[in-house]
């Protein structure tokens, strides 16, 4: 039978628990403004949201968590904001790593981490060194990461090792750089805070993932939110193409 150049064309094993969820972390502005609070109120509670959804992985047995932290366009943000998000994240490295690690999660960032100060890449690689060799869940926070960098990033790198450029390139040959290569590709991809888009997060790696959307603001999202997202996607046929009936059988 005819199968197309294509890296989808190995249909994944698919499980009523996603292994991989991917969450853009939205509204934690509006959640503080409904509250007459400062949006910085709104990104502290949403650090707890943070510990509650890993906490909620980890029961339930899901493999993979990435969160969206920072994107490549946030930096647009008014400098007060940004500054604060920075001192925001590094607190956060510095108090919750070794509790990670007491909890065998595995910690990961992705993103163009030369752009921080020093102070945040040594938390990162300290944080990635120690906890390398855990397995219960691997968390992967995108922090001044793009989807469009990312692929370009891998292209860059395949491009440099190819010794023969004029060899024929698949799709394998380029995602093997992609940033989050060691992650099989999300099952579920969750976004709060009511904005049906995708931000530039995982362009890639999104083709066939379920996509849930919820007006939920971020510092809301909790374990039964948690829960509705997960029932959702187990209602969901994943046919990658195929039809219903060869799925069924
Ligand atoms: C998400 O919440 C957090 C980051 C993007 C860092 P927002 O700050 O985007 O909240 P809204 O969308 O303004 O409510
Ligand atoms: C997306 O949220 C990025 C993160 C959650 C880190 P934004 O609130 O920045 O997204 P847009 O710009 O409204 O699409
Ligand atoms: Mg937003």
């Amino acid at each position: 039978m005819f199968q197309g150049m294509s890296s989808t064309r190995e249909i994944p094993e698919t499980r009523s628990i996603p292994k991989h969820i991917a969450i853009i972390m939205d509204g934690n502005g509006r959640w503080a403004k409904n509250k007459f609070l400062p949006r910085m109120a709104g990104h502290r509670q949403g650090v707890e949201t943070v510990r509650n959804v890993i906490k909620s992985c980890a029961d339930y047995g899901v493999e993979y968590l990435t969160l969206f932290a920072f994107s490549s366009e946030n930096w647009r943000r008014p400098a007060d904001e940004v500054s604060f998000l920075m001192q925001l994240f590094a607190s956060a490295l510095e108090q919750e790593i070794s509790k990670l690690h007491e909890n065998g999660i595995r910690f990961k960032v992705i993103g163009d981490t030369s752009k921080f100060e020093s102070k945040i890449t040594q938390l990162i690689r300290k944080g990635e060194q120690l906890t390398a060799h855990n397995s219960k869940l691997t968390l992967t926070i995108a922090a001044n990461y793009g989807g469009r960098w990312d692929i370009m990033q891998a292209m860059r790198k395949m491009l440099e090792n190819s010794v023969d450029t004029s060899a024929s390139f698949e799709e394998e040959s380029l995602s093997k750089y992609l940033s989050i290569a060691y992650a099989p590709e999300p099952d579920l991809f969750i976004r709060t805070g009511g904005e049906c888009r995708i931000s530039n997060f995982l362009l890639w790696q999104l083709a066939y993932t379920e996509l849930y959307f919820t007006d939920t603001l971020w510092p809301d999202f909790n374990e039964n939110e948690f829960a509705l997202a997960v029932q959702s996607y187990q209602k969901r046929e994943r046919r990658f193409g195929q039809t219903s009936e060869q799925i069924k059988r």
